[in-house]
């Protein structure tokens, strides 16, 4: 029997249109294999959405997002919006959406493909084999926390502030999802925070600490996060899952993504306790290559990927997807980011006609 979803695309800024293409027809053509029928909706965010609709995030695309079974997006942002005042910034859009539907936790592989390796700028034995997976709480922490904003002082200064909270509930749900990873995963799990002067980060610490009673088998470790991101270029391969905080892990799974030397091959999820979740690709909007067809569009298709698993629960389909990904690695195509001698450059519209090919051969 068909099965049928409803998906929300939205393309955004950049390099976004090009790569959600990609993904459009490779969904489709997945779908035709395992009898899904999707049904697509585009929307606006980021900066196209403040140049035709006058915000970053309009009513109708926070609407159409919630009705739909998930939310596949590409990029937001670009050198024209980047002076505009807050409120109308296309990152503000995104941390909208995020709260908009509750996605508080965020799940960012940075897995490193053999055919890959020598993308890395680190040595050969340190990344191959690296598999980790950033857990980031997404709705919470030094983003949202109240008070926030800039202020006069009674001498008349400009005075900055923002303010890292979190509550007891918050780190349990997202210590939850952590400790949940690890156990589909090889049971390990890093809780990242800066204990040692934040007192966020005791009470952060304390209910992880807790957690791990209801997970007798996963093996907990804690870091500090100055700690954990020497650890992460030091010797990767230590960790499995790691769980931490919005700002700490904004940063570290950046800086996981890039020990695979091609941050444009890693998709993210991020899920809320019910609903739609939203599916992307690490990397941004690349405004420097946009239009050019020099795009890598694998993390897009790779996103859609993680929306088929998580989102869709279509593991079959996921996994097919994947492998066609790996598949045209074997085959030596690259787009210019993850480019090497001996291999065949292709552009964005190249690497998608080598994945439909490679998708109509398997069976
Ligand atoms: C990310 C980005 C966003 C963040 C920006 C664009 C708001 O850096 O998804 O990691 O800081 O969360
Ligand atoms: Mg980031």
């Amino acid at each position: 029997m068909t099965q049928q979803f409803r998906i929300t695309l939205l393309p955004g800024d950049g390099i976004g249109p090009e790569i959600m293409a990609i993904a459009v027809d490779v969904l489709q053509r997945i779908g035709q294999r395992f009898d899904l029928q999707f049904e697509f909706q585009e929307a606006l965010i980021g900066g196209v959405a403040i140049d035709q609709a006058g915000v970053p995030l309009p009513d109708q695309t926070l609407e159409a997002c919630r009705q739909s079974d998930a939310v596949l997006l590409a990029a937001i942002g670009g050198y024209k919006w980047d002076s505009l005042p807050r409120q109308l910034r296309p990152e503000t859009g995104l941390l909208g959406l995020r709260a908009g539907l509750g996605l508080f936790a965020n799940l960012r592989p940075a897995t490193i493909l053999p055919q890959l390796v020598d993308a890395s700028s680190l040595k050969r034995e340190v990344v191959d084999g690296v598999d980790i997976m950033v857990v980031r709480e997404l709705t919470g922490g030094v983003y949202f926390g109240q008070p926030k904003g800039i202020f006069a002082t009674e001498s008349g200064q400009k005075r900055g502030v923002n303010t890292m909270a979190y509550q007891a509930s918050e780190i349990d749900r997202i210590g939850r999802v952590g400790f949940e990873t690890a156990q589909k995963r090889r049971g390990k799990l890093c809780s990242v925070d800066k204990a040692n002067v934040l007192e966020v980060s005791q009470l952060w610490r304390d209910r992880i600490t807790a957690l791990a009673a209801d997970y007798p088998e996963i093996e907990l470790s804690h870091l500090y996060v100055d700690n954990a991101a020497m650890q992460l270029l030091r010797w990767p391969k230590q960790f499995d899952t790691i769980v931490t905080g919005n700002l700490f892990g904004d940063i570290l799974s950046d800086a996981a993504a890039m020990l695979t030397g091609s941050i444009g091959m890693l998709p993210s999820a991020s899920l809320g306790e019910k609903g739609p979740g939203i599916f992307e690709p690490v990397h941004g909007s690349a405004p420097d290559i946009a239009g050019q067809d020099k795009a890598n569009p694998l993390a897009q298709v790779l996103s859609a990927a993680m929306m088929l698993r998580y989102g869709l629960d279509q593991p079959a389909a996921a996994e097919q997807l994947e492998q066609a990904v790996l598949q045209v690695l074997d085959q030596g195509y690259r787009t210019s980011d993850i480019m090497s001698e001996g291999m065949i450059q292709v552009g964005c519209q190249a690497m998608g006609a080598a994945l439909l090919k490679t998708l109509d051969q398997e069976n």
